[in-house]
């Protein structure tokens, strides 16, 4: 009956919705937690969040869910329903499945340790001993195993680590995104030797000059309002706070950033918003008649990162970009009256090999991303061990990128991900840099002039097209999908590399 097919779906659709709410009020408090609560209420927010993740588990896990998933699975009429809604369907089943499979000791077992490591993690960093670290590490990769043994069967992928990587980028196979990082890597290491020939000595001052907090929050302003994102007018539905890491939270109606500012350093905070701002608005440009619904989600993690970074280092380092900004700035800031566009492109462009993956540029970014991807592979395959880490980490960097690192405080242990259970985490990023390599294409054959549109700081076509293409389907395609529907392409690493190739061209850009 068709009356019965499209009811058990309304059904379904409401229990999702109210998942889809109370995740948006966990993110609400999140966001307080960085920005607003007082230094003591630590332990009565823990209470806070404890509680709405025991309900939205009990939520996902309800049995009516089961049931509904069941009866519409089986119905003749199944088939009659619309691909959105059979793509809702679909996610629904995937997402109880999970939260269904997984045992309940299993979860609290594998929370409760990740609490203790990243601590642990914490106090071994600061004495720079990855020997203080090593047995809790080794808990927490067993429990994530054993987790991703479980998911393995329900999200019918090879290997443990494929599971994991499903949770960040779904579908991607490691075969996939070896062969893409392995042409990724032979583009780059290259490119990296030619610009380390020619990089010339470079005058940092007008970089480091203080720039006042007050100062830079105006900056902030005019930058979220040049990209189109609305955090100051009445009908705004996003604002910018201040934390010690920035981050983006929320979704549909209200969507918030963050940044940090640094007297001494005043760039920092500029790429943290131009970074920021592009997951804003793709939060914000979401499909409206999809929200709250799983298809009215985020595509995958590298879908996101694709955007952020577009907007931080395709339009945010482009000399186009500072031909329109850098005069507005110049406004704000006297002291750069002098500063040419050139001469502030090249230094915001500079590439330099470092330890710190958070501290690198463009190019060498991804180099940090493969090391991590290789050793999380090999983990996973058995191929290296948790005490092997330390070793495998500083041959990769010296081999990848010529850098002798001294110790594991700046080496294995710099980053949380694998402390915290991030496991399947880190290749989201370069498949974003990847992915906006590819957009970066598709959008200069749809409007050929979008980069002089930058240069009058006109960014109306730019959004609409990433709104359209990228945004708007939201998780309707899986990625590998949705980057070949909007760009024509499958993945690919090379239009990357020759975005990187052409600005780095005689390294004069
Ligand atoms: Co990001």
């Amino acid at each position: 009956m068709e009356n019965s097919v499209s009811y058990i779906y309304r059904e379904l659709l409401e229990k999702t919705k109210d998942v889809a709410v109370l995740g948006s009020i966990q993110s609400v408090i999140h966001w307080d937690m960085e920005t607003m609560m007082p230094p003591n209420a630590v332990e009565q927010r823990s209470l806070q969040l404890e509680l709405l993740s025991r309900i939205g588990h009990q939520m996902c896990t309800n049995s009516t869910v089961g049931k509904l998933l069941q009866q519409i699975q089986a119905s003749s009429e199944y088939a009659k329903l619309g691909e959105i809604e059979r793509r809702n369907v679909y996610l629904i089943n995937k997402n109880y499945l999970e939260h269904t499979s997984l045992p309940e000791k299993l979860v609290a077992d594998m929370a409760k340790q990740e609490t203790v490591t990243v601590n642990a993690w914490k106090r071994a960093k600061a004495k720079k001993d990855y020997s203080l670290i090593k047995s809790e590490l080794k808990k927490l990769f067993e429990l994530s195993r054993q987790m991703a043994e479980v998911l393995m069967e329900v999200k019918q992928v090879k290997t443990p680590y494929e599971a994991l990587i499903d949770q960040f980028e779904p579908k991607m196979s490691t075969q996939k995104i070896t062969e893409t990082f392995d042409t990724l890597q032979a583009g780059l290491r290259p490119l990296l030797n030619k610009i380390q020939e020619t990089n010339t000595d470079l005058d940092t001052k007008n970089l480091c000059q203080p720039v006042s907090v007050e100062v830079q929050r105006q900056i902030s302003q005019l930058l979220t309002q040049t990209l189109g994102y609305d955090t100051v007018s009445p009908a705004a539905n996003g604002r910018v706070d201040e934390t010690e890491h920035p981050f983006t939270s929320g979704s549909y109606q209200d969507v918030r950033i963050t940044t940090h500012y640094y007297v001494n350093d005043f760039t920092n905070s500029i790429f943290s918003i131009l970074h920021e701002t592009g997951h804003a608005l793709y939060e914000l440009n979401v499909n409206p008649e999809w929200r709250y619904q799983p298809v009215g989600g985020p595509c995958s993690y590298g879908i996101h990162e694709s955007q952020s970074r577009f907007y931080e280092n395709i339009v945010g380092r482009s000399k186009e970009f500072w031909t329109g900004f850098l005069p507005k700035l110049q406004k704000i800031v006297p002291t750069l009256a002098k500063t040419g566009v050139e001469e502030f492109v090249y230094a915001i462009n500079r590439v330099e090999r470092s330890k710190i993956r958070i501290k690198s540029d463009e190019v060498t970014y991804n180099l940090h991303i493969i090391i991590r991807y290789e050793i999380e592979r090999d983990l996973f395959g058995d191929k290296i061990g948790i005490d092997e880490l330390p070793q495998v980490w500083n041959e990769k960097y010296e081999k990848y990128l010529g850098i002798k690192i001294k110790d594991d405080a700046e080496g294995v242990m710099q980053d949380t991900h694998w402390y915290s259970g991030l496991y399947g985490y880190f290749p989201s990023y370069a498949l974003g840099n990847i992915y906006s390599g590819q957009i970066n294409n598709a959008l200069t054959e749809a409007l050929p002039n979008w980069r002089s549109q930058l240069a009058h700081g006109n960014l109306v076509e730019v959004n609409s097209w990433l709104k359209n293409n990228i945004h708007y389907p939201s998780s309707f395609y899986e990625p590998e999908d949705l980057i070949k529907k909007a760009t024509g392409k499958n993945i690919d690493s090379q239009p990357f590399i020759q975005y990187l190739q052409n600005k780095y061209k005689n390294n004069e850009h």
